[in-house]
This record gives C-alpha cells, structure tokens and sequence, in this order.
C-alpha cells in the first residue's frame, strides 16, 4: 500500500479515537458521546460512550429535514409479485412512524425485543426501522430457516412481539410463512404477547384470537411515533448466526458505532453519494441485508433497492441486468454464487445486450471466496471493476476492501485487497505467534476492533469471550485462515472451524450433525462441506447406523434428509448424505472431517500420522459412489 489510502489507514490505527469521532460528526447525535474508544473493561472495548442517538432518525428523518423527502429512499422491485414501487423518505419516514406507534401500542418499549420473520418486502425495512425509532431491539429471522431455528432464536432473544408476513415467494412458489411462525411459538418455551402480521395478497394467514393482529389494521389506527434517544451502546439488533453447534450465536450490534462505520463505509469504501443507487442483492434475514440494504444507503441518502426474485429464474438470468438499468444502480453487491448461476444459464452474457448498463460503476462481491473464473468473467462482461471484500456477520461492515472511494488499489484476483480502516489484520500461528509475510495461518485482527463490530453476543459475555477472545489474547478470533503478502493483501483461503458456506449462506455442520443424531437408527455421523460448482460448497452426511438396524439405507437417508429440511430448513440444502460402516477417527477419538472432505472433493491427501485405523479411508470413496456421489471435475 502506497499514496493516499496508506495516509489514511495510518491514521485509523495510530488515532483511533481522532479517525472514528471526525467520522461520526457527519451524524446527529442528541448528546455527543463522554469517551470515543471506552477501553474501561478491555478486552471488552465500546465506542461512543455517554453518546445518545437514534439510528431511524438518522437513516430517515435526518435527510428530510436536509431536503431529501421527495427523492426516492426504497425501490421495491419484485418480479415475483410483478411489482415495482418507490417510497420516497418522506413516505417510508410516515409508515415507518405509524408502525413504531403500532408497536408502541402493542406495549413494545426501549430495550424490548423484536422478532422478525419476513421475506423481501418493504414491510421488513420498514419493520427494522420501526424498531430503531422507538428503541426496541430487533431480530431478524431469515425466511428459508424453520420452525426449530425460530424457536431457538424466540427462547434466546425472548420478544415481546414477532413481526411476520403471511408468505414469502420462491420463484414460482408461494411459501407459506404463519404455519412455521406458529410451531416455532408452539415449541418455544418462551410465548410472545402477540404476533403482527403483514398479509400479502398472495395468500392470507389465519390470525388466531387475542395472540395476532393484523398489521395494516393496527397500523390505520396507531398515532405516528416520534423517535427515541438511546444510549449509543444501547443495542440496535440482535443478529443470529451459525456457530459451531446447533446453538447459534447472538451477535449484538449498538447504535451509536454501527451508524458510523456504516456511513462512513458508503462514501469511503463504495463511493457512493447521497441520492446514488445502490443495490444489495442478499435478503434482510443477513448481515449483508441489515448492513447494506437497509442501515447503509438509507444512512448515506442513497436510495436502496429491495429485490424479491433471484439472479435466474424471475424470469431469467437477464433479471440484474433490468433491475440495473430501469432503476440506474450506480453499485451493485452480491455473493459470487449468485455470478455463478447468472453464468451457467447465459455463459456469454447475451442478455446484458439487452440493456442499458452504463450507470453502473463498480460491482462488489462478499459472503464467500470470490473464484477468479466468476471475477473475471463479471469483469468481462460488465466491463467495470469486480471488488471482493471479507467481512463476517460479526463485523457487520468490511474487514478487508479496496477502498474505493478513497483510492482504488490494483486489484489482485484471490484476495479482498488490504485491511479496511481501523482494522489491524495479522496472521497468527496456533500458538498466537505472528506468522512471516506469505505464510497460512489464522486471521486476527488486533484489538479493539472498529467500531460497528459486535460489542458482545446477546446475553453470553462469557461465549463471546470464549468463541473470539480467548484463543489469541489481544486479538479477535475471525475463524478464517489465510496469509497476507509483501504488498499487505490479505488472501482468505477457509475456515478454522466446522462452519460452511452454501449459497453464501453461512451454515453449521455442527448443527446439521446433532439433527441426524436425533434420528433413532443413527449412532454416529459427521457432516462435511464439499465442493459445489455452483453454491461454493454443499453439506454432506455420513452416518454409522446402530447394530441391528436392517432396514433399507435409502429410507433412512430420505428420512435423514426430511429431518434436516423440516429442523434446519430448505436454505440448508442437504440433500446427499450415505451410510458407511466407521467413521475415520485419531486416536484420540476426533473424526477427521478435513481428511473425509479431501476424498468427497478428489483431492490428494495424506493420512494424519494420528489416524486410528487407516483402513477406514477407502471405505468412504466406496460409500460415496454407492449413492452415485460424483467428485467435481
Ligand atoms: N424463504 C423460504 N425458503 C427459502 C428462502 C426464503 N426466504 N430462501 C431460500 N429458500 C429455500 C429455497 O427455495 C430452496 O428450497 P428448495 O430446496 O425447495 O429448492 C432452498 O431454500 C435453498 O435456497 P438457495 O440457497 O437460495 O438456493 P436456490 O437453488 O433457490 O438458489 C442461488 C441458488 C445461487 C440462485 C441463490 O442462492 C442466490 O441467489 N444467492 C444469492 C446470494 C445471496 O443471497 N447471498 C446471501 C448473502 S450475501
Ligand atoms: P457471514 O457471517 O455469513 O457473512 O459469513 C462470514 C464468512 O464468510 C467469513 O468468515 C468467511 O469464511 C466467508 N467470507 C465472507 N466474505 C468472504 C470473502 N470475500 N472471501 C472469502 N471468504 C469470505
């Protein structure tokens, strides 16, 4: 790094306090915060102490009161409804504004959780908002999880209410979204006061006396309300994501530094400007979604797009290329898999001729390792540059970038360029020794982190110390592994730890493996993530069955597979999984899940020196071609 950006950089680390507080003067705070970095309970550091805001007020009420209420804040584009509508600020500020009051009503106050579980619609950015402006926390639910996972986040984050809408649409298919909502609440052990619910003109969900209450009827009756000053490290939301197990983690975000760092993101990492379009191809129920559909460009003045469909399918893979160019999407940030599927239904880009895409600027990719085939070939066919950035849910913004907006680095293919602003990023042997230039270990960033990273996990200080803090003191665990080179990019090569990457989904296999141990006829199973050509990875399952169980393997793998889709949900996409006699272990008892991915995925590999039976290995290519697993070419 050289020039300008090096300049800056420099800055970030050597004046912490001085970088984030110019930063966050382009803010309106009710009260301006005691203490810029509070280091008073290091490891555990918080940003913007004594600080009050509002973070609604901010990404909506603050542009109007510049002169932005007639320009456009939200474009809804659903090809799957044939929608397309446009809410200016001064609208989605109103109906942002009666929701809080229908909340309010509800008996929802500061501090009280708030559950939602809604597909791509306004009504969710809106119901996030909403939340923000009275200072409720909430907590989205990503619409392809099931019942057992909402349950899960409903006794964890315990809500006073859930947000829901009646359906959400896949494709073709309209997915029903009250029947999962009401076997989670069922199965929880903790019961919300009442649910809210959105019905769509696609399907009508039946309410149920006393506990539901239809939401536009609730919101035609509510008085608007104001927005509430909270403390800036008053958390914003609560954000749950895969851990290890099946418990997933409860990452926390505050106000006052996730305002900030997202803002400051927009100009200084995306270049954009208030009044630009920028558009955030994910779903709210992920950080990619919180971050840069909703908080990011409506906190910068831009105006977000919120697309229900996919990249192929609604109708076809020219689908980005129209929303592009009828709404003059200035940015453009996806996940690579997404590239992949546009690519394998239209390898030429034949239908980007069919439109006018001279508005965009650059193209962003995150969520996964971007494959330099997919790099090159958006590069090509879009003819502008295809930025890969690392960041994580924890972070909430990037950990590495170019930085665009303030100069744009020579792009390396394999690698999301240089540490973002105020992250000090090194790679660490096991022991925590910091590793020479070029050399694979894992990724730490130095403590404190930037502000707009996770504070804490909800509730369990004691997890997040354990799951981040622990294992390199000092230093922020990521639970990736990679190197950095002599130029200072940092190249991410794969998890440290049993968590996969579908779809740019991030998903546990831990959790998938404590679902088929439930099953009655299983004794033990591991589950890995191989290579896919199109999702980046796929889960698959092996299971040891218990003595005596004689009944067809083929019934119990459908079975298997049902359990997973019905407890995890179908955005878990296990779909293969095959019976083998014994599962390769060390001696120790560890299964060795790296070395049975090596054999699924063709590559060569050697036996660790602490396998217990070696014999054990060549049994797994013989399972695997028993249910017709083909390796990738
Ligand atoms: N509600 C209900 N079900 C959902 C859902 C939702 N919000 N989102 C996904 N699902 C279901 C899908 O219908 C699918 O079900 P199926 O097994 O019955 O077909 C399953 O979950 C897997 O979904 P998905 O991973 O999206 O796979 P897909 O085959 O439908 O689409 C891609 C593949 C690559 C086109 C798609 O994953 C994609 O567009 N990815 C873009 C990147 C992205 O959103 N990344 C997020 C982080 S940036
Ligand atoms: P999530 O929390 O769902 O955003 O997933 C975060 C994980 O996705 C990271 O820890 C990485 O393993 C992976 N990831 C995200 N962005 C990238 C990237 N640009 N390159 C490589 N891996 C990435």
């Amino acid at each position: 790094m050289t020039g300008r950006y090096q300049e800056i950089y420099d800055r970030s680390i050597s004046d912490k306090e001085g970088f984030w507080a110019e930063a966050a003067e382009n803010l309106s705070w009710y009260k301006k915060w005691d203490r810029v970095l509070d280091d008073s309970n290091a490891p555990l550091y918080r940003w913007f102490t004594g600080g009050q805001v509002n973070t609604c007020f901010n990404a909506l009420d603050r542009h109007i009161e510049n002169g932005r209420g007639e320009q456009a804040a939200l474009i809804y584009d659903s090809p799957v409804t044939d929608t397309v509508e446009t809410f200016t600020y001064n609208r989605l500020r109103d109906e942002v504004a009666r929701l809080a009051g229908a909340l309010h009503a509800k008996g929802v106050t500061k501090g009280d959780r708030v559950i939602i579980y809604m597909p791509m619609i306004p009504q969710a950015a809106q119901a996030m908002l909403a939340c923000a402006r009275i200072g409720a926390i909430h907590s989205v639910v990503f619409g392809g999880f099931a019942a057992h996972e909402l349950a899960t986040r409903i006794n964890d984050a315990k809500p006073k209410i859930i947000l829901g809408a009646s359906c959400g649409i896949e494709g073709s298919r309209v997915i029903e979204y009250k029947p999962l909502m009401d076997r989670a609440i069922e199965q929880a052990t903790h019961k919300p006061q009442s649910v809210l619910m959105f019905q769509r003109a696609q399907c009508t969900a039946p309410l149920m006396d006393g506990r539901d209450f239809d939401w536009m009827a609730e919101c035609a009756k509510a008085a608007p309300a104001d927005c509430v000053p909270v403390a800036a490290t008053d958390p914003l939301y609560v954000l749950y994501t895969s851990g290890t197990t099946g418990e997933p983690k409860g990452v926390v975000r505050d106000n006052g530094g996730h305002m900030v760092a997202l803002h400051w993101s927009m100009k200084n990492i995306y270049d954009v400007d208030a009044g630009d379009v920028y558009w955030a191809a994910s779903d709210v129920g992920w950080v990619v979604g919180h971050s840069y559909i909703v908080y990011g460009p409506l906190l910068a003045g831009c105006t977000t797009v919120m697309y229900e469909g996919k990249p192929v399918g609604t109708p076809d893979a020219g689908a980005f290329w129209r929303v592009i160019s009828q709404h003059r999407v200035k940015v453009l940030f996806t996940a690579p898999t997404a590239f992949r599927a546009i690519k394998r239904d239209d390898p030429n880009a034949g239908m980007m001729a069919n439109y006018d895409l001279s508005s965009l600027k650059a193209l962003y990719l995150a969520g996964e390792r971007s494959d330099p085939d997919t790099l090159h070939w958006a590069e090509d066919s879009l003819g502008v540059p295809v930025i890969d950035h690392w960041w994580q849910t924890e972070t909430g913004w990037s950990i590495c970038a170019n930085p665009r907006g303030i100069e744009m680095l020579p792009i390396k293919y394999g690698s999301p360029t240089v540490a973002a602003c105020g992250w000090d990023v090194q790679v660490v042997d096991e022991g925590g020794k910091p590793l020479e230039r070029g050399k694979i270990g894992a990724l730490v960033a130095k403590l404190p982190l930037p502000p707009g990273t996770l504070p804490t996990l909800w509730q369990n200080e004691a997890r997040y110390i354990s799951s981040y803090l622990e294992e390199f003191p000092g230093y922020y665990a990521t639970g990736d592994a990679g190197f950095i080179d002599d130029d200072g990019y940092v190249y991410v090569m794969s998890r440290t730890d049993d968590i996969i990457n579908v779809a740019g989904h991030r998903l546990s296999t831990g959790a998938m493996e404590e679902v088929l141990s439930g099953h009655p006829d299983v004794a033990e199973c591991a589950v890995i993530g191989v290579h896919d050509d199109l999702k980046g990875q796929l889960p698959l399952g092996f299971v040891v069955l218990k003595s005596g169980v004689l009944r067809p393997h083929e019934a119990i793998i459908k079975e298997l597979v049902a359990m997973v889709r019905d407890q995890i949900g179908p955005v878990a996409a296990f779909k293969q999984a095959t019976v083998i006699d014994r599962l390769p272990k060390t001696r120790s008892g560890k299964i060795l899940r790296k070395t049975m991915r090596s054999i699924a995925d063709g590559e060569t590999y050697n036996a660790p020196a602490t396998i217990d039976d070696p014999g054990v290995l060549p049994e797994i290519a013989v399972a695997l071609k028993d249910i017709g697993y083909a390796k990738p070419a």
